[in-house]
């Protein structure tokens, strides 16, 4: 068959594998190809046993492997064979020499690059899919421009949007697909390339265009407005915890103002995820990179007190338990950073589960998904760790269950079965509120939701 256009993404983790494979389902006419660096995921994309959980995904992938969805190790070769290329490799935040622990590590990216300019034996769309600092893509014109002869690079920025668990849907019907491009002639006809692209299947008015930067920076901030409102929340249900108001009123009356809108208003342990974190302090840093420091501090804030949630919610524990753990068992109900992924990056539950086994507690980790990886996180983290699938055996013989994912699976568990495999006296510390409190309290148990009185014997 002869394909009308030929599309290779870079990157085929959480976000390049799922983007191309929709790009692939709304467009059978184009040969869509994704390549990555490591073999075995690869592999596993090839095979029946997919590298990450998403729902849905595994529907597309069969429909489209094989007919015009591509999986390969060769990305020298792809960059030769495609006209439209998405970057999506890893940028996670810098670990060593300069802006540790702040700033994005853009060494995959800057490869990426430099394979690009070394390999193309003609002109290419280049579009940034990873999120990037602002004026990447002015470094990303530098290293394309550096080689001789005639090939043109462009370079456009479109973020991407979609969050974990929900991958399938968000690409399906995106709230928005930003499109950020040079607004020269040759800028404006690839970006017009791109929004063909999505026009088969995204709504016209939910195609937005704008200059490089503030595609770029639109990804940031948007990441950096929905850690906020958690953070705003979590530092709320703080105070409601001293005074006796229940947060999920709270969160829904102040919601229920279309201005301010009711999503993101749950209270919890704070963010996990690969991105949140690594994307508000990767601002912070351009923010004082720029000489902006009350900005920088402005956004900080929500790291800070997205740290303070977790450390409230351990210190919790600990007062609830008569201010000891040691040689006491705690099962874990989720270990995943939120519901309906196996992702664990970043998750609250390795932060946790560090400050528990600290106060020298037992950790029973359950988790429907996140196992593998959850053993992968604490693989350091000494031998008073187990990992236990079904939450019931994990539950048996402990003296405190902790909900710290919102997998559903845990609002519809027999909670009068576990507490009475329980040692007394039993605590539940709901970090997600989704258990019904009410109910396991006259269960039995010593129930400490989140920002809402606890409902103790004790
Ligand atoms: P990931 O780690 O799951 O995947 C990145 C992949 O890129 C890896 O498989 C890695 O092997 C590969 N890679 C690295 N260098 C390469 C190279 N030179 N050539 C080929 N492959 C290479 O990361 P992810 O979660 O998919 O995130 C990718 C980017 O997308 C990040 O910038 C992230 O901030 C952004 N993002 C992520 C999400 C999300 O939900 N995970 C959502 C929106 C945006
Ligand atoms: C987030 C954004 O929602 C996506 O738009 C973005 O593309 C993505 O980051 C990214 O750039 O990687 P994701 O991290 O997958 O997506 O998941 P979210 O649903 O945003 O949840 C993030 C964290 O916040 C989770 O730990 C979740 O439990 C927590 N959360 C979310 C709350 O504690 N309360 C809420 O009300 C919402």
């Amino acid at each position: 068959m002869k394909f009308k256009k030929k599309i290779l993404g870079i990157g085929a983790g959480y976000v390049g594998a799922p983007t191309m494979a929709m790009i692939a389902r709304k467009c059978p006419d184009y040969k869509v190809t994704v390549v990555d660096i490591n073999p075995e995921r690869i592999a596993a994309w090839n095979s029946d046993n997919l590298p990450i959980f998403e729902p849905g995904l595994e529907d597309i992938i069969r429909e489209t492997r094989g007919r015009n969805l591509f999986f390969s190790t060769d990305v020298e070769g792809q960059i030769r064979e495609n006209d439209i290329i998405f970057v999506c490799v890893n940028t996670p935040t810098k670990t060593f020499g300069a802006g540790a622990g702040m700033a994005a590590d853009l060494q995959y990216w800057e490869k990426t690059a430099r394979q690009i300019l070394d390999n193309a034996e003609s002109s290419k769309i280049v579009v940034e899919k990873s999120t990037l600092p602002i004026k990447t893509a002015l470094a990303m014109e530098r290293i394309l421009s550096s080689g001789k002869g005639n090939i043109k690079f462009e370079v456009l920025s479109s973020p991407e949007f979609m969050a974990e668990g929900t991958a399938v849907s968000d690409l399906e019907y995106p709230d928005r697909v930003l499109i950020g491009s040079r607004e020269t002639k040759s800028g404006l006809a690839a970006r017009a390339e791109l929004v063909e692209i999505f026009s088969r299947w995204v709504p016209p008015e939910k195609i937005i265009t704008s200059n490089v930067w503030s595609a770029e920076l639109s990804k940031l901030v948007a990441n950096a407005f929905l850690a906020q409102r958690v953070s705003s929340i979590n530092s709320i249900s703080a105070l409601c915890e001293k005074t006796d108001a229940d947060i999920n009123e709270v969160a829904y009356a102040v919601g229920m103002d279309t201005r301010i809108g009711a999503k993101f208003l749950k209270a919890g342990i704070g963010f996990g995820g690969s991105c949140f974190k690594k994307d508000i302090l990767n601002l912070v840093y351009l923010c004082g990179h720029y000489g902006l420091p009350e900005v920088a501090s402005y956004w900080e804030s929500v790291v800070k007190i997205n740290e303070y949630q977790q450390d409230r919610f351990v210190s919790n524990i600990l007062n609830a338990m008569f201010n000891t753990l040691a040689g006491k068992k705690i099962c874990i109900l989720g270990f995943a950073f939120k519901a309906d992924t196996g992702d664990t990056r970043e998750s609250p539950a390795i932060n946790i589960t560090r400050k528990l086994l600290a106060e020298q507690a037992e950790v029973v980790i359950s988790d429907p998904r996140a196992l593998a990886n959850a053993r992968i996180d604490l693989a350091g983290d000494g031998e008073k760790i187990s990992f236990i699938e079904d939450p019931y055996r994990a539950a048996a013989g402990c003296h405190a269950l902790a909900v710290l994912t919102d997998w559903d699976l845990y609002r519809k568990l027999d909670y009068r079965k576990i507490f009475n495999s329980m040692i007394k006296p039993a605590f539940l510390f709901d970090g997600r509120n989704i258990v019904d409190h009410q109910k396991c309290f006259e269960i039995g148990f010593n129930v400490f939701p989140v920002g809402k009185p606890a409902l103790s014997r004790l």
